[in-house]
């Protein structure tokens, strides 16, 4: 009786994963908001490629806690400013894990206060910070295409920033750089339709960069109607939500910011 109740409910939560079968490759998977959208899509039903540039170790922890879920997972090591990662990123996932559904362009880079304002203005750091956060996510959109339209499913969520609308000073080019890439979610959402759905999920504070100070994370969380922090397992919940059941909806970009973006 208890084998056959343990069998019932295995199988109900098989039918419940509408993504079983399906491969994501999520980039910047290792950690922080990355890793929890690499759980949230393993939970799912989703093989999960990890991709990371320097947490290697972080990297391998999460594939054996997704292969504990009874997914499979693989790690892909790639710096997103270089062109030639892009493909190879793509091709070691479909190599590894036989296709590709998902793409879940995560990886950022994201300065500290004082070093992305105009007086530390740096050509060099501009090019850094588009490549990372705009040319790479289109880049890898455009070489995961004939994938994702050979599955018949294929799905990309852009990680953006409420900032984006509401940019602040003190982080100039990374605010451009998200704006940037709602308006790539738009027109890739165009470019690849019908074969592919596009969407932009855009945080508020999911979990402040480590170096914030007491002071500061209280100043900013005073600010969101909801007066506290998200959490990297919303965020991921929202993506997993938007490729499970965003059915009818491709080039949206949704906040998810405890109301901050309504202030
Ligand atoms: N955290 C928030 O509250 C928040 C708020 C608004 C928007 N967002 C957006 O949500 C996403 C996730 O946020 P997060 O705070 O978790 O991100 P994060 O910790 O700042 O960065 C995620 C990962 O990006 C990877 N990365 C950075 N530069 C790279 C490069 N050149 N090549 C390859 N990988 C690179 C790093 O991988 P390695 O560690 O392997 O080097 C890093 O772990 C980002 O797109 C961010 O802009 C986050």
């Amino acid at each position: 009786m208890t084998l056959l109740r343990l069998a019932v409910g295995s199988m109900t939560e098989q039918a419940e994963n509408k993504l079983n079968g399906l491969v994501a490759l999520v980039t910047g998977g290792a950690k922080r908001v990355g890793r929890a959208i690499s759980l949230e899509l393993a939970r799912a039903g989703c093989s999960v490629s990890v991709h990371y540039r320097t947490s290697d170790q972080e990297a391998q922890q999460l594939a054996a806690e997704i292969a504990a879920l009874g997914r499979r997972a693989v790690t892909v090591r790639g710096d997103l400013n270089d062109p030639s990662t892009w493909p190879t990123m793509i091709e070691a996932t479909v190599a590894d894990l036989g296709r590709l559904d998902v793409l879940i362009n995560n990886a950022s880079v994201f300065l500290g206060e004082g070093d992305d304002s105009l007086e530390d203005f740096d050509p060099s750091l501009w090019a850094r910070m588009l490549q990372t956060n705009l040319i790479a996510p289109v880049g890898l959109c455009h070489h995961a295409q004939k994938h994702l339209v050979a599955g018949g499913r294929g799905k990309i969520v852009n990680l953006c920033d409420v900032a984006a609308d509401r940019p602040w000073p003190s982080h100039l080019a990374y605010c451009v750089s998200k704006a940037a890439l709602v308006c790539a979610t738009k027109a890739l959402a165009r470019a690849m339709a019908p074969a592919v759905q596009v969407f932009g999920v855009s945080p508020g504070i999911a979990v402040f960069p480590e170096s914030y100070a007491a002071a500061l994370r209280d100043h900013l969380v005073a600010k969101v109607p909801q007066k506290r922090v998200g959490s990297p397992e919303e965020v991921a919940r929202l993506v997993r939500f938007l490729v499970e059941n965003g059915s009818y909806m491709t080039g949206q970009v949704i906040a998810i910011d405890g109301g901050r973006s309504v202030t």
